[in-house]
């Protein structure tokens, strides 16, 4: 690639460039310790400091990675695919928002009797997200449910703070380090979890207590894995990889993106004026619904700029598998390059000068609006083509509805104590949470 003009840091033999990295992001996190005196939405270079740096250097977006593919492919995939697609769109998802209204009334109770009106957000997005999806998905208890997620999110920061040091594989069969022996054990905790919900809904069936295995995403892999059509079946390990991917990605992502959304709220306050009005002409003291949940059209733009300025998600991948020619350059066969969403998400030149204000108004005439030169694949918080996010609806419907249903309950501001330090563990999180004072309306 570098003949072709694209150049980027220098590979170090066996660590490439992730000395780098961990340093970088290693300075900024020691830098940022104090409380905030003004909030900017420019995050790229504390989130993604490597790239913040090397796109000065080298020059816009290119970096280009060695191996990188972790998903399944194939007509692996494609089945998968389907299930999942069905499980989370149309009737499926209409079906999930009474249990989605029923997890919000569980946690605005529990707020009702809170002494002190100061909450940790970050946390409480955590529990009721691991919530919904432990319930609309797997159809599991709160309790079961939130042991998997206490697991999962320890296995997460343990990975992601060991992501940039590289170690030998050999080596690291023989010298674990401490954040190995435990990432085995949580893993082996986390599979029996798992294998423990699994043969419950099994053993359900088989006392005949249910008819089958049933319709949410549980009951469909189910189905799947006792499919009289052996050549359509898939395996225990396929049913329980499932299962552990949709756990977190059904959770993290959609804790981000409610953590900043009310954040960007509480410091707009006209937003959230205009916000709340538009819950309460819709759905006045009723609960939300499907119809209503459509006709959000301000709450929508407030989630789409929130999107833009802090996806949950901030790079996907793609490998080219035949060499293709894009624009004036020529991707060869097996590279994997990075689609960084984030950069593009911040990037002045699609979004304008104001690029890092908070202002949904962008988004009134749609997502093609929002950007210049017709430019509408740069908001891209959910992925882009076949491989696109596929909770994006589940996602989008579950966050409407928290939203309207806090909106209508309370107006929010942040506590002073509150440390604007956006940071990557998995997701873009506060990395000492979002603390907030409710006022109940
Ligand atoms: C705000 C919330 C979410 C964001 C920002 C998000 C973002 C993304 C992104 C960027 C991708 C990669 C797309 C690509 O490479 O083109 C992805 C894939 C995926 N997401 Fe999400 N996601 C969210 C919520 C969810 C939820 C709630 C679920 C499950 C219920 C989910 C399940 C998945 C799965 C299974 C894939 C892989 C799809 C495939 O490879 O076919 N996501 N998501």
């Amino acid at each position: 690639m570098a003949s072709q003009g694209i150049k980027g840091p220098p590979c170090k033999f066996i660590h490439g460039c992730t000395k780098e990295i961990s340093k970088l992001k290693k300075d900024v996190m020691m830098k940022m310790n104090e409380p905030m005196t003004n909030v900017s939405h420019e995050i790229l270079p504390i989130v993604e400091p490597h790239i913040h740096k090397w796109n000065k250097l080298y020059g816009d977006i290119k970096k280009i990675l060695g191996d990188g593919l972790v998903a399944t492919e194939g007509k692996k995939w494609a089945r998968q695919r389907r299930l999942a697609h069905l499980a989370f769109h149309g009737e499926s998802l209409k079906g999930m928002i009474p249990a989605m209204v029923d997890s919000v009334h569980a946690l605005l109770d529990r707020w009702q009797k809170l002494e002190a009106k100061e909450v940790e957000l970050f946390e409480e997005f955590a529990m009721i997200t691991s919530d919904v999806i432990s319930r609309t998905a797997f159809g599991s208890s709160y309790i079961e449910g939130r042991e998997i997620f206490q697991m999962l999110s320890e296995l997460t920061i343990v990975v992601s703070i060991n992501l940039f040091k590289l170690r030998l594989p050999r080596i690291r069969k023989i010298w674990k380090t401490s954040d190995d022996i435990k990432s085995e054990r949580l893993e082996k905790a986390i599979c029996d979890a798992l294998l423990g919900i699994i043969e419950k809904r099994e053993k359900k069936v088989n006392v005949g207590e249910m008819d089958d295995y049933g319709n949410d995403y549980l009951g469909s892999l189910l189905k799947a894995y006792h499919d009289p059509d052996k050549s359509k079946r898939i395996t225990i390990d396929d049913l329980m990889d499932e299962c552990r991917t949709f756990h977190l990605s059904g959770q993290e992502t959609t804790t981000s993106i409610l953590t900043w959304t009310i954040f960007l709220l509480a410091i707009h306050k006209d937003w959230q004026e205009e916000a709340r009005k538009e819950v309460t002409d819709v759905f006045g003291n009723e609960d939300p619904n499907h119809e209503g949940i459509m006709k959000l059209k301000t709450v929508g733009m407030i989630i789409n700029e929130s999107l833009r300025l802090y996806p949950p998600v901030v790079n996907t991948i793609r490998k080219v598998v035949r060499q293709v020619t894009l624009g004036d350059l020529v991707l060869p066969q097996g590279i994997a390059l990075q689609i960084p969403i984030l950069t593009i998400h911040h990037s002045p030149r699609i979004w304008g000068d104001d690029v890092h204000l908070f202002k949904p108004e962008r988004f009134r005439e749609g997502v093609a609006g929002a950007v210049s030169n017709d430019a509408a694949a740069a908001f891209l918080p959910f992925g882009l083509g076949p491989r696109n996010c596929v909770g994006s609806n589940f996602t989008t419907t579950e966050v409407k509805i928290i939203l309207a249903m806090i909106l209508r309950h309370y107006s929010f501001t942040v506590s002073p104590d509150y440390v604007h330090l956006p940071s990557q563990i998995l997701t873009i999180r506060p990395q000492h949470g979002l603390k907030v004072i409710l006022h109940p309306l």
